[in-house]
């Protein structure tokens, strides 16, 4: 199977949002937020497209990675860095390759692009396979002063995140909280516009 990575169009947003919806239903609660969540990312200040990318097989959109700009306070001020998410896959094409491809390509685009760090909350069985690390190894922990497994960092540029020792912060923007009431209700107003999908309860949700 031939699957060409690429940038993202505005005219890919809409489907980019279908795919993520069905890669994350049910997965880590029932139903999903992600596809809005990419939704959002499209108008925030912060998103970098041109770090962005999507995979293709023929016309088909099978995967996609998303990055934004974020920081790390330190004691001698803000230290720019990337952060991405969603990483996901078309259930139908997982296991073949094609996340690890995303994220490859995506993180060579992020380095000519001078970019120094990332800095990711995600799989903590993933991501140290490509070389990420658990943030604490940097000396960078949450805003909150935490360090858990899934959060990684990667340096683009050598000790670029073990000379920015502090705080990782995410744009406010992108905050979600799947327990308040208001955002749960955006949320069902906005799922209406893509293919329904039956939400269920599962082993291993955690939202
Ligand atoms: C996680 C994800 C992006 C990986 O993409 P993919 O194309 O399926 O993965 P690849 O083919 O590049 O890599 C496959 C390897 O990753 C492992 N893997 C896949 N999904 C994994 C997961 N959720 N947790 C841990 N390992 C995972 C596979 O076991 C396989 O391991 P192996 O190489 O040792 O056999 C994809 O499975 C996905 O979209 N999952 C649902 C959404 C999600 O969880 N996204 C990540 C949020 S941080």
């Amino acid at each position: 199977m031939d699957i060409t990575i690429r940038k993202i169009k505005t005219e890919d947003h809409y489907s980019i949002e279908c795919m993520t919806k069905k890669a994350f239903w049910n997965l880590n609660m029932p139903g999903c937020d992600e596809h809005y969540l990419v939704h959002r990312i499209w108008n925030e200040p912060n998103y970098v497209p041109s770090v962005s990318s999507l995979a293709e097989a023929g016309e088909v959109i099978v995967g996609v990675i998303l990055y934004t700009k974020c920081k790390v306070e330190t004691v001698n001020g803000d230290f720019p860095v990337l952060t991405f998410g969603p990483l996901c896959v078309d259930p139908e094409y997982q296991n073949k390759g094609i996340g690890g491809k995303l994220l490859v390509e995506s993180m060579k685009l992020a380095k000519q692009y001078d970019y120094k760090g990332i800095l990711i909350c995600g799989v903590p069985t993933y991501y140290p396979k490509f070389g990420f690390k658990t943030a604490d190894t940097f000396g960078i922990t949450m805003p909150d002063g935490s360090n858990f497994d899934a959060f990684m960092g990667y340096e683009l540029q050598e000790n670029a995140l073990s000379e920015h020792k502090g705080k990782f912060y995410e744009p406010e923007s992108l905050d979600c909280d799947i327990h308040d009431e208001e955002y749960v209700r955006q949320l069902e107003e906005f799922d209406k516009n893509y293919p329904y999908m039956e939400k269920k309860v599962l082993p291993g949700q955690w939202r």
